[in-house]
């Protein structure tokens, strides 16, 4: 069950917006505030006519949907692209672009690329990756221009390189301590929630408790204020086993190969 439905007991999803979003925590509402990405206008479309409270057009779309290697070599134009066509299969849902690898490496660059992409796919929001004092100053101008922002900190995948793989967050003192500095940074930047990726679960449920603005987990536990999952995971859509922490709803992948042999018997 979502918030928007829980609240309004109805079927007719009412579209989010950021003020009702920042004020969202899952203590109070009970209900967890849930995201799935989502990169085509069909699959949008379907997300449309759901509960679904938050629709993320992720970078992730590199992996699953062109089949790189990493998110670091999707540009500001392909991202632009594919939420245009998320957003026009999906004008009643809140939904997020990600700002790509290097697009925001300056706040001359960050503010053009976001501009750029905000205006030309018509999203409701941006995420971008990390909380160094440069991306604070930008997160802070682009929400004094109109346009809401979602941080994301433990894992991001833009700087796998530099983080050194994929691995969770928050382990030790010292990275704790750098995570709850990061979270409460961005809340005072202006972001309007956080995406907590692969952070340590008691972390996550500090930091959680510690904000105004909603977290979104995802490899982070249960406690955040709500979950963010790859679609393609939670559907199997694709060849490889999902990631440990999503269960996936069916083996879409299995049933589409069979479906298309027994037409093609
Ligand atoms: O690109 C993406 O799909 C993401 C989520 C995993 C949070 O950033």
């Amino acid at each position: 069950m979502t918030y928007l439905n829980t609240k309004s007991n109805s079927k007719i999803n009412t579209k989010l917006n950021t003020r009702r979003i920042r004020s969202f925590k899952k203590e109070e509402t009970k209900h967890s505030l849930q995201m799935l990405t989502c990169y085509d206008f069909q699959t949008a479309q379907m997300l449309d006519e759901t509960s679904l409270d938050l629709i993320l057009v992720g970078d992730s779309l590199g992996n699953v949907v062109l089949g790189y290697d990493h998110t670091i070599e999707v540009s500001v134009e392909t991202m632009t692209l594919f939420a245009k066509a998320v957003k026009k299969g999906a004008p009643n849902k809140f939904v997020i672009a990600d700002l790509p690898f290097g697009s925001y490496a300056s706040m001359e660059l960050g503010l053009s690329n976001s501009i750029k992409l905000f205006q030309q796919s018509g999203v409701e929001a941006i995420k971008l990756e990390g909380a160094f004092p440069f991306q604070l100053d930008l997160i802070l101008r682009l929400t004094q221009i109109g346009i809401p922002i979602m941080g994301h900190i433990g894992l991001t995948p833009q700087s796998v390189h530099e983080q050194g793989g994929f691995y969770t967050h928050g382990k030790d003192e010292s990275s704790k301590d750098r995570l709850i500095k990061e979270a409460l940074a961005l809340e005072e930047a202006g972001c309007f929630s956080i995406v907590l990726e692969c952070v340590e679960e008691k972390l996550a449920k500090k930091i959680t408790h510690q904000l105004k603005i909603p977290t979104i987990g995802i490899g982070s536990g249960t406690s955040t204020d709500g979950q963010v999952l790859v679609i393609n995971d939670l559907l199997h859509l694709g060849k490889n086993d999902p990631p440990k922490f999503c269960k996936p709803i069916a083996n879409l992948y299995k049933s589409k190969k069979q479906l298309i042999n027994d037409y093609l018997k």
